[in-house]
């Protein structure tokens, strides 16, 4: 029987659900020496911003038993830098590449977005909103629902292209996934990582220099996935799950609640070739049930008409 592995994502054709998260694939070329990065999905490039950034002074990053927490501070090449030296490359590979980007300002989104929606080699942006607002005085673009659809409507009359927009877990998901699809969002990736601190007690010092760094890998998964529940249960707009994604259940986990496809990050830098023993795990899963197809798992658990439950 043959099995179809692929989804799709506001008109996007992608050939399975595993897409690479942001800021653990690079710009997509630095896997090329484990696998042919065609076979994935899609890759979230690492987000970018107009002027690029040197990110934030070492350490940042520390492992923990169960993930990562890592505070580069959105380091990158700059948009024109990554169109120049990257971007020739990508548009010769058969994957789905998706622009992830920032800013500190509305102007910043509305600039990045632009210059990355006239790329050949970006076919969806996905906005990170997980900054702090300076014109705001430092409040995160993504804690604040007015905030968030102000950004997205601002970006999205702005774009051409599907526009994405990642959520943040310091946020009521429910109501940041509503003024996100109300402010144009063509989909929304669910979760980014979670706010988290480590201290060397022999040392007497933070682990982080930035103090404050984001914890991602399996330790956020049962998070990510009550998340991606709530916001398949908010929007009708597609989510893309992310937090945690080890192995092919894990993705299928999101998907059996309702989300479209899944991203695998931290599990990168443990195993580089996760994306491909998890599309072989996705192929087993599907023959393992008898389905014939990736869309048929998609919201199995809800059936489409179950209500989000609270917590007691
Ligand atoms: C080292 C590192 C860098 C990251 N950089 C970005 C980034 O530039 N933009 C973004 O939206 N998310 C970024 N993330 C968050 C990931 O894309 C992902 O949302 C998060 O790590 C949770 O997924 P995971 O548990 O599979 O890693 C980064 C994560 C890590 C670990």
């Amino acid at each position: 029987m043959g099995l179809d592995l692929s989804v799709e994502i506001g008109g996007l054709k992608f050939k399975n659900p595993v897409i690479l998260a942001s800021g653990c694939a690079g710009y997509g070329l630095e896997f090329e020496d484990f696998f042919d990065i065609s076979l994935a999905g899609g890759v979230s490039l690492k987000g970018l911003s107009v002027k690029g950034s040197g990110g934030t002074h070492p350490p940042r990053i520390w492992e923990t038993p169960a993930g990562l927490i890592n505070a580069i501070g959105l380091q990158n090449i700059g948009i024109d830098a990554f169109i120049r030296d990257k971007a020739p490359r990508l548009r010769k590979i058969d994957t789905v590449f998706i622009a992830n980007f920032y800013g500190h300002r509305i102007e910043e989104y509305t600039e990045a977005g632009v210059m990355l929606d006239q790329e050949e080699c970006v076919d969806a942006l996905e906005m990170n909103i997980s900054c702090p607002n300076i014109s705001e005085g430092g409040i995160q673009f993504g804690v604040n629902p007015p905030l968030v659809y102000k950004v997205v409507s601002a970006c999205r009359k702005a774009i051409k292209k599907p526009l994405w927009v990642k959520l943040s877990p310091s946020s009521d998901i429910r109501e940041t996934a509503k003024a996100a699809v109300e402010g144009g969002a063509d989909a929304l990736t669910v979760i980014n990582t979670i706010p988290a601190m480590a201290v060397d007690v022999e040392k007497i010092e933070f682990r982080i220099h930035n103090r404050v760094g984001g914890l991602s890998g399996p330790a956020i998964h049962p998070i990510a996935v009550r998340m991606v529940n709530d916001a398949c249960q908010t929007v009708k707009a597609p989510v893309i799950g992310c937090g945690g994604v080890e192995k092919a259940e894990d993705g299928i986990e999101f998907m059996l609640l309702g989300a479209t496809a899944f991203q695998v990050g931290t599990a990168l830098f443990r195993n580089p070739l996760a994306p491909v023993e998890i599309i072989e795990g996705l192929e087993k899963y599907l023959e393992r049930h008898g389905f014939s197809s990736m869309n048929e798992i998609i919201g199995k658990l809800h059936n489409g008409n179950d209500k989000p439950r609270s917590c007691s």
